[in-house]
């Protein structure tokens, strides 16, 4: 699927959540096989970089496999074939073996949200080392105004959850990289300075990342992370709005969140992709 959230309309740090039909949890594209393949080789080269669980992630992490066994089976029962679950594994692992999605439960505890288990192959430049058992608000502590704008909402809204009613978002960014895995910290900017004239658009890349949250049986939620990943180029072959809409949008993006995404090495080229300028 192609998500283009950069519309054209102001930037703005927002929950943005919609209703999730529940038969469209799951998105099984043809990248299926090399990135579980990736996620295979991940798990067994940097397991401590991409899979974490509390025990108080237990109970959420048997619940979130029995949920997607179910789920699969109705779905896609072509998937499970020849699929046989480890049980000296952990479920989320198993989970997460599964599908192209990476997925966290997140629990609650004394009024806060908490990360208790996650298997998170393919970070958009952030440690999953450490947001284990760290709550909601420390988790987004690197996002320029997440605490201001949404904190409080985002945190309401994971309390007043109910199972019959999931729901789905999207974030996006732009990267120097096209690779899914990037354990990176936030405060890295992106690395290359300046792309040969002419190839910007080629090695430059548009993420989006499509998020799920749901509610599980014992009350934990549980949040799903898939990444899609085009060149600038692509989308503007595909979608002629795509350029000056992208253009319109990042003019409207404040200092800390260019630094924070990484863009001030390639901001001047960006704005001439988009054929925008700031004093436009
Ligand atoms: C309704 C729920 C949520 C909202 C509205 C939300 C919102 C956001 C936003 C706006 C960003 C900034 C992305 C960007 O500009 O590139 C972000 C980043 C992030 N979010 Fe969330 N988020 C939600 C749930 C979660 C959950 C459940 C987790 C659990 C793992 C999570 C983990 C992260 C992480 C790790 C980052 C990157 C932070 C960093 O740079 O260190 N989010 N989120």
């Amino acid at each position: 699927m192609t998500y283009i959230p950069a519309d054209g309309r102001p930037f703005t740090v927002s929950m943005g959540l919609r209703a999730l039909n529940i038969l469209e949890w799951i998105e099984v594209d043809s990248n299926r096989d090399a990135e579980l393949k990736q996620k295979r080789d991940l798990l067994q080269q940097h397991h401590g970089q991409v899979f974490a669980a509390l025990p108080e992630g237990q109970r959420g992490s048997q619940e979130t496999l029995d949920l997607l066994l179910a789920y699969l089976n109705e779905t896609f029962p072509e998937l499970l074939h020849d699929i046989n679950i480890d049980p000296d594994v952990h479920p989320l692992e198993s989970a997460a073996r599964l599908v192209q999605e990476d997925l966290v439960v997140m629990s609650p505890n004394d009024g806060q949200w908490i990360l208790t288990a996650a298997c998170v192959c393919f970070p958009s430049r952030w440690d999953l080392t450490e947001k284990v058992g760290a709550n909601l608000y420390d988790i987004h502590a690197p996002v320029p105004h997440y605490a201001e704008r949404i904190g409080d909402a985002t945190n309401t809204m994971f309390s007043k959850f109910t199972a019959d009613r999931p729901v789905w978002r999207v974030n996006w960014t732009i990267l120097d990289s096209d690779e899914l895995f990037q354990p990176t910290g936030h405060l890295r900017d992106l690395a290359r300075n300046v792309a040969p004239e002419g190839e910007f658009g080629d090695v430059t890349f548009f993420r989006t990342e499509r998020q799920t949250l749901r509610v599980l049986p014992s009350g934990d939620v549980l949040f799903t992370i898939r990444n899609y990943v085009n060149s600038l180029n692509d989308l503007a072959a595909k979608f002629p709005e795509f350029r000056e809409n992208l253009g319109k949008t990042l003019l409207t993006t404040s200092d800390e969140t260019r630094g924070y995404k990484g863009w001030h090495p390639i901001w001047e080229q960006l704005m001439n992709w988009t054929h925008m300028h700031e004093n436009a």
